[in-house]
């Protein structure tokens, strides 16, 4: 194990450096940056019955269910198809109502998931199609589904996720863009997309650029609080999701990620001079209300930390902040998610975490 880590101290971080060619590896053979065109051979047969479906139906846990919530979007500005996204253990809890036009789509690093498979299978009993998006191959989820995606990010051995996130949104993406290509009004966007999927590499490795600085904000800035709120909204609310999971892991501090949206609803009573909160306000068309957001909190005497855009000059001078380049709407989740990743990297070695295998949590939790 000592010689896989290479050069690094601990698989978690050379998994979050190995993301510039794990997204490469999700999209080789499959997206045609000249014609500007994505091909997935395994849901080529399917493509008419996903199309016809009343509902997408997104199924995951963890980490994957954020790939899900991440996309969400994207699906349903480009397939015009009602999509929900379903914890797995909740989505059985509820005996949800499935059918046979139902196209119900599994997201499992391992895919050997307990409650992913067994949503799967309910799904199945019920006649609906299932199509299981998985990096590890010749798992449970990946044969016992009609059809399906390798995200092929490699092994990922660290218990907090990280390559596999990155990966599944791209799978995810590819997925929809693929869903879409019978529509020719969405052609212009479905070639923004393919275009900025292609500069996504060079981008994370300009992030992770970054890496010392982050290093210095963990220790300045976060280290010893008790808490840490990570907001935003649209695109971004998945990636503050996934960047409090990440905090929680494997710093051990409590951290949430909160739906700008929601502030006023209840969030905001937390918000004093102390309380670290991070803003993901990259450019969107919903940058004016995360802004908003923004100045709700800075009434309050709130000191964040805002991840934006390097172009960006509009942001607060007395802000702290993490500039990160710019991508397709759509996909600077992407982008946004490695700053978050480093942070709670460099929390857990701080916190004298065993990163990689944080206690009481398990890689693939195999027991409902
Ligand atoms: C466990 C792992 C998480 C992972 C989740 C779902 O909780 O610790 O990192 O996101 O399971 O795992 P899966 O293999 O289904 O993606």
């Amino acid at each position: 194990a000592e010689i896989m880590k290479g050069q690094y101290d601990h698989f978690m971080q050379k998994e979050i450096y190995e993301q510039p060619e794990s997204v490469v590896n999700t999209m080789r053979g499959r997206v045609n940056f000249d014609t500007r065109e994505v091909f997935l051979g395994g849901l080529k047969a399917y493509l008419p019955t996903i199309r016809r479906g009343r509902r997408l139906i997104f199924v995951a846990c963890g980490t994957s269910y954020h790939s899900c919530i991440a996309v969400r979007p994207v699906f349903e500005e480009l397939t015009d198809n009602p999509v929900q996204v379903e914890l797995a253990s909740d989505f059985l809890d509820r005996r949800t109502p499935v059918f046979r036009d139902d196209v119900a789509i599994f997201v499992s690093q391992s895919g050997e998931t307990a409650d992913t498979i067994l949503a799967m299978r309910y799904c199945l009993e019920r006649g609906a199609l299932c199509i299981g998006v998985v990096n590890a191959v010749g798992s449970t989820l990946s044969r016992e589904t009609h059809s399906g995606v390798h995200i092929n990010a490699g092994p990922e051995i660290g218990v907090a996720s990280t390559k596999a996130y990155t990966s599944q949104y791209v799978a995810l993406v590819m997925i929809a863009v693929q869903l879409s290509d019978d529509s020719i009004l969405k052609t212009k966007r479905r070639q923004q997309i393919i275009d900025g999927l292609h500069d996504i590499p060079g981008q994370l490795r300009q992030v992770l650029g970054m890496d010392k600085a982050l290093q210095a904000m963990a220790k300045d800035m976060l280290s010893g609080q008790k808490s840490l709120l990570i907001m935003g909204r649209g695109y971004q609310y998945a990636t503050c999701l996934e960047g409090a999971l990440k905090i929680k892991e494997v710093s051990y501090m409590h951290s949430e990620g909160i739906l700008a949206g929601e502030l006023k609803h209840g969030p905001l009573a937390l918000v004093d001079e102390h309380l670290p909160v991070i803003f993901i306000m990259t450019r969107d068309s919903l940058y004016p209300k995360v802004q908003s957001a923004l100045s709700q909190v800075t009434a309050r005497k709130g000191k964040p930390i805002i991840i934006c855009n390097d172009d960006d000059d509009s942001v607060p001078e007395s802000a702290k902040v993490i500039r990160v380049p710019r991508t397709v709407d759509c996909l600077q989740g992407l982008i946004n998610v490695l700053p978050l990743q480093l942070l709670s990297y460099h929390l857990a070695i701080l916190n004298h975490v065993d990163v990689d295998f944080p206690r009481n949590l398990a890689k693939s939790v195999t027991t409902e």
